[in-house]
């Protein structure tokens, strides 16, 4: 939907993805009942074709003749269709009772076993390649700031408002997996977990509890993550050049669930409190990157080392995003949402079929439509596009403990205003819809909204 505007800044060579799958998936959704060589995969689609049929001549439709066109729409709904109910008893990993959930214990040839399990599971073939579960969470106890578990609240809502819109699976944790591993740790054991949990999945998207999408029509531009595996919002000559901690953002990253994946994470988090190498890894972040201020090894200063020094192992699978707020930082945004408000009514003003009313589920169209009209606004600061995600860094709605560079105001007042700005976007599809972004009360709009 977006991609073609967006340029590649990478100067990275094309490369080839190291954690293919071991056969492309067949994404044309009618013929990958023919190009499947699993017998159970056959039984199972004809098993789907008898209930079709034996359910047909139970029922007497107006017109009810079976033609091939009623055919292959319900060959197409069966192939795009997941089955939940359907589980074979082939072993797979998961029979293997070496196979770990938790960190630190080595897995290999993670790739094949995903693909094996996939091919026991025909149904979630088409558009595997594409699928997404998306993860974020927080922490087992109560927030200490009083208004904190309702922030959270809605930022969990927004996240699952995001995910409905566009299909995606989303998994809230708030257990800590593993109790040395606290604070910005925690969500890689996780990840970990999810990705063996998610074998469906060619994606994990972490995305942090006080992160939010300001944008409900945007779509990760996946296919230009083909050769890589790791996505995070960064700036190659911040981390190469400046070696500046804050040349990334870990709080949003997509990870492909394969191989690279594992071991990489294993690397990551081997600078974490859970190793006896915590304090000298501090030490060894801190010096390589000067504007660090605090001593503490943290995920993001060392996600930032491996791509910076390790880099011939690591750095060219990973994507450093810029060209749109892949992950974006709200002081720089929240003071836009206004103008971009009022930029969007005025588009929906002149053009009728952007404000036509419709089904949620079909909104996904409204936002191809609208691409039209957005193609030369541009992306991230300055533009006048929606930001994709808002990230505010640094408030810690749950604790409440801002960083003091910040004023109690600004942080409150911009998470309010960017969450009404985003929910402003899901109760438009309900016929609801705030006046004033500082304001909690919604009215009901009239037919025709926004009425030339
Ligand atoms: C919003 O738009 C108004 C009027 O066009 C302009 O004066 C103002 O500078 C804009 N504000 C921001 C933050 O861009």
């Amino acid at each position: 939907m977006v991609t073609s505007e967006l340029s590649n800044h990478h100067h990275h060579q094309h490369i080839t993805n190291n954690c293919p799958m071991a056969k492309p998936i067949s994404r044309n959704k009618n013929s990958s009942i023919f190009l499947s060589d699993g017998c159970l995969f056959l039984g199972g689609a004809l098993s789907a074709l008898i209930l079709v049929w034996g359910f047909s001549s139970f029922t007497t439709f107006p017109n009810d003749t079976l033609n091939f066109e009623t055919l292959s729409q319900n060959d197409a709904a069966s192939s795009r269709t997941p089955d939940l109910t359907f589980d074979p008893p082939d072993k797979t990993f998961f029979d293997d009772p070496q196979m770990r959930y938790t960190m630190g214990k080595k897995v290999r040839n993670w790739d094949e076993k995903r693909e094996e399990w996939l091919k026991l599971h025909p149904s979630f073939s088409a558009g595997a390649r594409e699928r997404v579960v998306m993860i974020t969470g927080s922490q087992p106890e109560p927030c200490r700031n009083p208004i904190g578990d309702h922030l959270l609240l809605r930022f969990f809502k927004n996240k699952v408002d995001y995910c409905r819109l566009h299909g995606y699976d989303i998994l809230y944790n708030n257990a800590l997996l593993d109790p040395k591993m606290f604070a910005y740790w925690a969500k890689y054991p996780v990840v970990r977990a999810a990705m063996m949990a998610h074998p469906e999945a060619e994606w994990i998207w972490w995305v942090d509890s006080d992160a939010l999408f300001t944008d409900m029509e945007f779509k990760l531009p996946l296919e230009r993550y083909k050769g890589y595996n790791l996505v995070v919002h960064g700036w190659p000559h911040l981390i190469h050049e400046k070696r500046s901690w804050t040349g990334l953002n870990a709080g949003v990253f997509l990870i492909r669930n394969c191989q690279w994946s594992l071991d990489f994470m294993e690397s990551w988090a081997s600078m974490g409190p859970q190793t006896p190498n915590y304090e000298k890894w501090g030490k060894t972040l801190r010096s390589t990157f000067k504007d660090k201020f605090f001593p503490e090894s943290d995920d993001q200063t060392g996600l930032a080392y491996l791509i910076a020094i390790e880099k011939d192992k690591w750095a060219d699978r990973i994507y450093l995003e810029n060209d749109y707020y892949f992950e974006g930082y709200w002081k720089e945004i929240v003071g836009t949402l206004q103008n971009i408000s009022e930029k969007y009514m005025e588009m929906e003003k002149r053009v009728r079929r952007l404000r036509r009313r419709h089904a949620e589920k079909v909104s996904e169209s409204y936002g191809d439509i609208r691409e039209e009209y957005l193609k030369d606004s541009g992306f991230g600061k300055g533009s006048l596009r929606r930001p994709f995600i808002t990230h505010f860094t640094g408030c810690q709605p749950c604790s409440g403990k801002y960083n003091a560079m910040y004023s109690a105001d600004d942080c409150w007042n911009g998470m309010h205003k960017a969450l009404n700005f985003a929910d402003n976007q899901v109760m438009r599809n309900y016929g609801f819809q705030r006046s004033d972004l500082l304001l909690n009360s919604v009215s009901p709009l009239p037919y025709d909204y926004p009425h030339p």
